[in-house]
């Protein structure tokens, strides 16, 4: 069984800490690695943690992924909103997905309500701070060890 994981992060994810705190809150995207990195060894699980501001590049790791991984815990910042290419990618992987927003996407503008990506998401979780990446990464272990 692979115990790699990939967690990947959208545009604008790099200025977390300095982009608009009241929302997203103090910690930096280094600080969210560093605790991804923590629950990841300590479920036994490999780490590739990746940010972009470039969609091609988001859809790539998709694709990388769908060949030495066992799971995505994906951010896609506004590209929820907007990539049909990111979900037309997650669609192609056959392992769980979790997609995370830091802050709650449906007590926000109208305009983040939809996502793309939870048309493929195994599950979503939103308004949970940095916090929703660890709780991600401990679902997906749990499917992962459950997995023949
Ligand atoms: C976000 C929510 C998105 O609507 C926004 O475009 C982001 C971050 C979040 O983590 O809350 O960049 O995905």
């Amino acid at each position: 069984m692979r115990r790699l994981i990939y967690v990947l992060n959208g545009p604008n994810l790099n200025l977390l800490g300095k982009r608009q705190p009241h929302i997203y809150g103090h910690e930096t995207l280094a600080d969210v690695e560093a605790a991804c990195r923590a629950t990841a060894s300590g479920l036994g699980l490999d780490l590739r943690f990746h940010q972009s501001n470039r969609e091609y590049e988001i859809i790539d790791w998709v694709h990388e992924a769908r060949e030495d991984a066992s799971g995505i815990v994906i951010n896609p910042a506004a590209f929820t909103h907007t990539s049909v290419a990111i979900l037309d990618a997650l669609n192609t992987c056959e392992f769980p997905i979790f997609e995370v927003h830091i802050s709650n996407v449906h007590k926000r503008e109208e305009f983040r309500h939809h996502s793309f990506v939870s048309g493929r998401a195994d599950g979503v979780i939103a308004g949970f701070g940095t916090q929703g990446y660890t709780l991600a990464i401990q679902r997906l272990a749990t499917l992962i060890a459950a997995q023949p």
